[in-house]
């Protein structure tokens, strides 16, 4: 069986705390014959200020590369606000997604049964509601040029962020929703604005082409990014796939989060393009942050660690079965009524981060 390089990078706060129930899933399934994996750990954003002064050593990048898969906790705390800009816990993730060419960052929005009910929307809008956000991560209005604030002559001051995009770029995040797709329900909702955007017009030109010669099969629809946000809430289960660009994808992700409850549930994905040897870089994260609020106090869901881990055994190594298995085995942990805090009801019965991990091992084993 084919042995799997996967690197672990904890980081900061509730990230190793997370990362160590994530550890036992990928023990068992070791153990239980289902996958084969080479594990290693390394330092990420604080801690590795801590060592070695900068968010990202060379040493661990090098890894990353070499690695199969990367499974991120999360970064940053109160401990390095003071730290230089440039050497700030979060460029270490940023420079990790830049120098793998991360450009495609997927974000599932699953609402779990036994949750419909935390929802801040009713129970039957969100109820079985799984769709799947791909956002464009390296294009876009956070890294167009310019990029600056200038000084006017009556001292006033002006702000510029520009918002570019490619054909290419367009293109594989297109094949990445279209590709998806295929392998869900078969539908892709694009967002954009081409009523006021230059980048809009050619998006949905791109996606629209993309569409005709590769997918017919796929059914495609284009929405305004606006009033995507209002159907996202009106009426969530009308979407599969929705593919959008860097800065509507943020916002849009973010929205979709909510829907479903707590942040501690959510996983995501950012993809690299397919090599020659058909495989890509990947990087594997809960969408949450480090939760300094909570650290050490054994508070922190893992389930949106445990979640990603099972996006990497889909999308990075073709075990869909071992995916499936990890997620059914988070659906009935949920609906036998175990709760972290964050996602408990008054009155129920709150466990702790490791007897989560331990209660999900637990049902992977039934
Ligand atoms: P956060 O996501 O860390 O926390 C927001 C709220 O959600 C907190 O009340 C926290 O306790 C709760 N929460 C988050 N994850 C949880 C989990 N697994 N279980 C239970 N509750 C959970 O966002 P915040 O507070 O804005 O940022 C804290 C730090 O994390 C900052 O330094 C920020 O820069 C960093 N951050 C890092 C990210 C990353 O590594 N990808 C993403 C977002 C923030
Ligand atoms: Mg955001």
């Amino acid at each position: 069986m084919t042995s799997y390089k996967l690197l672990l990078l904890p980081g900061d706060g509730i990230g190793p705390e997370v990362m160590a129930e994530v550890e036992k899933v990928v023990a068992w399934l070791g153990n239980a014959g289902l996958a084969t994996f080479e594990t290693e750990i390394d330092l990420v954003g604080g801690a590795a200020i801590d060592v070695h002064g900068k968010p990202l050593a060379d040493a661990t990048l090098a890894k990353a590369d070499a690695a199969d898969a990367i499974l991120l906790g999360a970064v940053g705390g109160p401990k390095w606000n003071g730290v230089a800009y440039d050497i700030r816990p979060e460029a270490g993730l940023l420079r990790l997604r830049k120098e793998l060419g991360l450009f495609a960052n997927l974000r599932p929005a699953i609402c779990y049964p036994a949750l419909a009910e935390a929802s801040a929307l009713k129970p039957e809008l969100v109820e079985g509601l799984d769709m799947m956000i791909v956002r464009e991560l390296t294009g876009g209005v956070y890294f167009g040029e310019p990029k600056e604030i200038t000084t006017l002559p009556d001292g006033s001051k002006r702000a510029v962020d520009t918002q570019v995009y490619t054909t290419a770029e367009i293109e594989r995040i297109a094949h990445v929703a279209f590709d998806l797709a295929r392998k869900r329900l078969g539908r892709v909702a694009s967002a954009e604005k081409n009523n006021v955007m230059k980048t809009g017009v050619l998006w949905k030109e791109v996606v629209t082409r993309v569409h005709q010669e590769h997918y017919a099969d796929v059914e495609l629809e284009h929405v305004l990014a606006d009033n995507c946000a209002m159907q996202l809430v009106r009426r969530p289960k009308q979407f599969d796939v929705l593919v959008t660009d860097n800065l509507f994808g943020d916002v849009l992700s973010d929205v979709a989060a909510m829907l479903t409850g707590s942040l501690g549930m959510l996983p995501s994905a950012s993809l690299g393009a397919i090599d020659a040897k058909g495989t890509r870089k990947a990087l594997y994260e809960p969408v949450h942050g480090s939760a300094p609020d909570i650290a050490g106090k054994g508070f922190a869901n893992p389930i949106a660690m445990i979640g990603s881990l099972a996006m990497c055994l889909r999308y990075s190594f073709g075990l869909g079965v071992a995916a499936d298995r990890v997620e059914a085995a988070i659906t009935r942990t949920l609906a036998s009524g175990a709760r972290t805090r964050d996602i408990a009801s008054e009155g129920t019965k709150v466990i702790s981060t490791a007897e989560m991990g331990d209660a999900i091992v637990r049902e992977l084993a039934a």
